[in-house]
């Protein structure tokens, strides 16, 4: 992983590619794409929401560059990212005789960077990507790494594939229309980054978060960057999640359950979901005797300071019973011999990976959430 002021390189040898952070960037995509694409046909898969409020200034960039652009637009929402958006993207792409050569771009948050990445993972079997991310969880998080796919009825993001973007290209601007609440829940992920990794970035994070949230956009293209930079060593050093890239899931083996229970439907966001798995990550790190009580304190209030809900009862979710969430644990894709990997913590900025947990304990855990 190599960087500078506002460049990041994920480092895959032949399929390096780099991460762009600037505010302002949009105007300049047009001269950022020259040299990665090979033909001038764009095809930019954007969410609706995003194509409303940005998409202009993103087409008056590209035109500028001359590119030819093809614009379709998906239904902003969790449940485009499934077999009916899927299957439409493709048809639709193939309709307009979209070539090898040719270059899908990502625009919007997390479920088009995974729905569109896995579109053009496969049409022709594979096309060139590039990845816009206009949501925090997607800037941090989901557009690097090249994680794709959509959910399926049986599950998130079970049907997918390895499929690397070209570049990731970050506009902090865009940030000042995302609504507060999905502001807050892609935070969790940055979150994330200081607790498996970084103590000193977490440190940061306790002091600066509150103002960064506000809007400040120089702390913001900081926390961006750390964000990009860990996930990029990770990444790097385990592209297809054999070892160390697992580290990522902190909190998303319960995250994931919840979710899945309260059935994508925007009651409960994914970074929210995350955020409660977090906490119960840590409470059941401290009950192993694996992690000191003060350090899930310090967790849990920093949560909680930014209005970051990390309890399950503030969500309308009375439905939930402990063996549904257990039944959707041991079904994740993680899932080995019937057992799950969960991520624990031993302190704030070190984790680690085990099946060696205590069922009971959870069980008795997660029905104190409820
Ligand atoms: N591939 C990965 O490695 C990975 C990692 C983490 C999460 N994910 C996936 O990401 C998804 C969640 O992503 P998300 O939180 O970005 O959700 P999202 O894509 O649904 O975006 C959240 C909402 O914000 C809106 N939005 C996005 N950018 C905006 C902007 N600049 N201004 C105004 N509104 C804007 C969208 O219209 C949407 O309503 C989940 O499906 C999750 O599984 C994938
Ligand atoms: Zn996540």
């Amino acid at each position: 992983m190599t960087k500078t002021r506002n460049e990041i390189t994920v480092d895959l040898g032949d399929r390096s590619y780099p991460i762009i952070t600037k505010a302002g960037l949009l105007s300049e995509a047009g001269d950022l794409l020259e040299p990665l694409v090979a033909s001038r046909r764009l095809f930019i898969i954007a969410d609706q929401n995003v194509y409303d409020l940005h998409g202009s200034q993103l087409k008056q960039a590209l035109d500028k560059s001359s590119f030819e652009q093809v614009w379709i637009t998906v239904p902003a929402g969790e449940s485009s990212k499934g077999w009916s958006q899927f299957t439409r993207l493709c048809e639709e792409l193939l309709s307009a005789r979209i070539e090898r050569s040719d270059t899908v771009i990502a625009f919007g948050g997390g479920v088009i960077g995974d729905l569109a990445g896995y579109v053009a993972a496969s049409v022709l079997r594979g096309v060139n990507f590039v990845q816009i991310p206009t949501s925090l969880l997607a800037q941090v998080d989901s557009s690097v790494g090249g994680k794709t796919g959509i959910n399926t009825p049986q599950g998130k993001n079970l049907v997918g594939a390895f499929y690397q973007p070209k570049a990731v290209f970050i506009d902090l601007s865009v940030l000042e229309t995302l609504p507060n609440r999905e502001l807050l829940a892609g935070y969790a992920e940055v979150v994330k980054y200081g607790l498996i990794r970084d103590y000193a970035f977490f440190e940061w994070l306790e002091q600066k978060a509150a103002e960064m949230l506000g809007g400040d956009l120089d702390l913001l293209q900081h926390a961006i960057m750390r964000s990009c930079e860990v996930k990029a060593e990770v990444v790097s050093a385990d592209e297809r999640e054999g070892g160390v890239r697992g580290l990522l899931n902190l909190g998303h083996t319960f995250g994931h359950a919840y979710e899945a229970e309260m059935g994508y439907d925007g009651r409960l966001l994914h970074g929210e979901a995350v955020a409660i798995g977090t906490r119960l990550a840590a409470e059941s790190s401290v009950r192993h005797g694996w992690m000191e009580r003060q350090e899930a304190t310090r967790i849990e209030q920093h949560f909680q300071s930014l209005g970051l809900n990390c309890d399950f009862s503030a969500y309308d979710g009375t439905h939930v019973t402990v063996a549904a969430l257990m039944d959707h644990m041991t079904r994740d894709k993680k899932v080995k011999g019937g057992q799950s990997t969960f991520v624990m913590l031993s302190r704030i900025g070190e984790a680690f990976l085990t099946k060696e947990v205590d069922k009971d304990m959870v069980s008795t855990l997660l029905s104190e959430t409820l």
